[in-house]
């Protein structure tokens, strides 16, 4: 049994309200960072950042605008590895494996960790073609059955319901918060482990924005979710614990999100929710 099969028969449910009981599980670490410091060229961006990340919940990070919460999440999956200037020291470890080990692949490791932008970026072909994208390119297309790994993706991004009678359309006419949650399908499709979102619902209204913070909460039953949000009522709402990174790219504190809201250890942790900066 996985590790991920075992932490999954530890979720209970409330039949009453549906709702999980978050309180009632392990909570292996499947990313963690110690001692990380990201820099573009002489300008350090994470400083120093010890982080563990648990399995099956909702990590939520917040701070001010160029604190290094895009830099910190792209470092999970190596998308940083794309900026000729970008270097990254110290450990970024998924379940256990330095990622930036000689011997991974990136490739394989984005397969486990998929992402989600802030603007949704379907590609300019058919909702259908834009789900399978990720199956194709890794070449899975012959060994599972694709129109129903269309279909459970779908299901799982809670977008079959509006779209299955126009699988053929372009992904590009749906609205933005259809559109985004095509972009989650995408990316769940390939059955990663772990789902990076940053700022996922900035550009869009606030009924597609409350959609997609509910599905968050059903794409945690199977998944890990890290949220980039600079909406701290978002955090608050969707996150079981939050991480606040401030200025300079460092992480002031990293707790509970209840504690984290209610209770901070720190001033600046107090002053940057309370409004007093930021
Ligand atoms: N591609 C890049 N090249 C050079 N500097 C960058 C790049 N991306 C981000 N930075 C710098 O790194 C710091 C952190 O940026 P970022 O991670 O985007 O912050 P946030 O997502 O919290 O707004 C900022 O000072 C930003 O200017
Ligand atoms: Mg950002």
């Amino acid at each position: 049994m996985s590790t991920k099969d075992a932490d999954q028969s530890l979720i209970t449910t409330d039949v009453q309200t549906g709702s999980r009981d978050r309180t009632d599980r392990t909570h292996e670490t499947v990313v963690k960072a110690r001692n990380l410091d990201v820099y573009y060229g002489d300008e350090q961006a994470i400083s120093g950042v010890s982080m563990d990340i648990p399995e099956h919940e909702v990590t939520a990070i917040i701070g001010p605008s160029g604190c290094g919460k895009s830099t910190f999440l792209r470092s999970i999956n190596r998308m940083n590895d794309q900026i000729d200037v970008c270097r990254v020291e110290g450990d970024l470890s998924f379940h256990g494996k330095n990622v930036y080990d000689e011997d991974v692949d990136p490739v394989a490791l984005r397969r486990k960790v998929g992402q989600v932008f802030q603007k949704p970026n379907p590609f300019p072909k058919s909702i259908y073609d834009n789900v399978a994208y990720g199956l194709r390119i890794q070449g899975k297309a012959d060994e599972v059955d694709l129109d129903d790994a269309v279909e459970r993706a779908l299901r799982g991004a809670a977008l079959w319901d509006e779209v299955k009678d126009k699988l053929d359309s372009s992904g590009l006419d749906l609205s933005g918060g259809q559109q985004q949650r095509l972009c989650i399908a995408r990316a769940i499709a390939p059955d990663p482990e772990v789902i990076l979102m940053d700022e996922p619902t900035s550009a869009l209204d606030p009924v597609a924005a409350s959609k997609i913070e509910d599905l968050i909460d059903e794409l945690v039953e199977e998944y890990t979710v890290i949220i980039v949000t600079h909406n701290m009522q978002q955090a608050a709402r969707i996150s079981d614990q939050t991480a606040v990174f401030l200025t300079g790219g460092e992480l002031v504190e990293f707790d509970e999100t209840a504690t984290i809201f209610e209770d901070p250890d720190d001033d600046r942790v107090e002053d940057y929710i309370t409004g007093k900066f930021g």
